[in-house]
């Protein structure tokens, strides 16, 4: 897709990932509303992109998990610049650890890092198919397509959202509806950082130090410019971390040895902790 020119709503926008992607594309030419659960994170994002890029951006404060403030976030969109063209649905949320993670935990999980895009999805799709086009953008994680030592919420949550980007793709995708799943390992942002501040008992220690050995760490921005790089092709799966390609090969050509592979690395990482 060009994205010069069209609309896009980015979730998640006011830090990280979302705020890098939020800039990559205004700096290409789109118009774009930072959403983000954080209004002044938010707020700043949006006026620090549009001093480069004036009148690039809106923001908007909200739980984009929440129904009523994406329909919000949609029309607020809409009326400043015109109907989104894309959605990127990359708010997430990195918690609960182990087997004993409470159900309000797997519950919010759930909401932000599954049933936010679905809801997204329910909304945008009737005017992406009356207008023949649109692009709905999946942040999933790495996670989502091997798993994440320690955090079965995560390793669950990021998996069913691939799967939803999957099916998405496959449903829509004659009608010219576009979708890419993004899924990086380590990304130098807060979620990660608080990962690593949170690394006080094994598990958590080997959960957080999983996604920073297993490669590099990389830029938010590094990020993005995949992420741009993916859209100009329409590309479904987006592997900032190339080695993610070659690991999910061996997952699925090999699954028991997959895992016992997996046993040992986290073996290893808790012996180190
Ligand atoms: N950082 C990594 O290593 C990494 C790796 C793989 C995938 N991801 C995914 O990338 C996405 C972006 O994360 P990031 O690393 O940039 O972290 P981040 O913490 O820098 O940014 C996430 C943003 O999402 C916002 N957010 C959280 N819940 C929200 C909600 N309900 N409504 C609106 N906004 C909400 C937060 O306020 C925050 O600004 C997440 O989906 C995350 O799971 C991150």
């Amino acid at each position: 897709v060009k994205v010069a020119g069209k609309v896009a709503i980015v979730t998640g926008g006011g830090n990280g990932i979302g705020r890098a992607v939020a800039a990559r594309l205004a700096g290409a030419g789109a118009r774009v509303l930072v959403a983000d659960l954080d209004a002044e994170a938010a707020d700043q994002a949006s006026a620090e992109i549009n001093e480069t890029h004036p009148g690039a951006t809106i923001s908007a404060g909200g739980d984009v998990s929440d129904e009523v403030t994406i329909r919000g976030l949609i029309t607020m969109v809409k009326d400043a610049y015109g109907p989104a063209d894309l959605f990127f649905a990359n708010a997430g949320i990195a918690t609960g650890r182990g087997l004993n993670a409470g159900e309000d935990v797997w519950d919010r999980a759930i909401e932000v890092n599954l049933r936010a895009h679905i809801r997204a999805a329910r909304l945008m799709l009737p005017g992406w198919l009356e207008r023949g086009e649109g692009y709905f953008v999946s942040t999933a994680s790495a996670a989502g397509l091997l798993t994440q030592i320690g955090s079965p919420v995560y390793a669950v949550t990021k998996h069913a959202a691939v799967a939803f980007a999957e099916w998405l793709s496959i449903t829509y995708g004659d009608q010219g509806v576009r979708v890419s799943c993004l899924c990086p390992m380590g990304v130098n942002t807060n979620l990660l950082r608080a990962g690593a501040a949170n690394a006080d008992e094994p598990m958590s220690a080997a959960s957080s130090k999983a996604v920073t050995s297993a490669g590099a760490v990389l830029e938010p921005d590094q990020v993005a410019e995949v992420v741009m790089e993916a859209l100009a092709d329409e590309r479904f799966l987006i592997l900032p971390h190339e080695n993610v390609l070659e690991m999910y090969r061996q997952k699925s050509s090999d699954y028991d040895r997959w895992l016992r592979g997996m046993r040992r690395y986290q073996s290893r990482l808790l012996s180190d902790s």
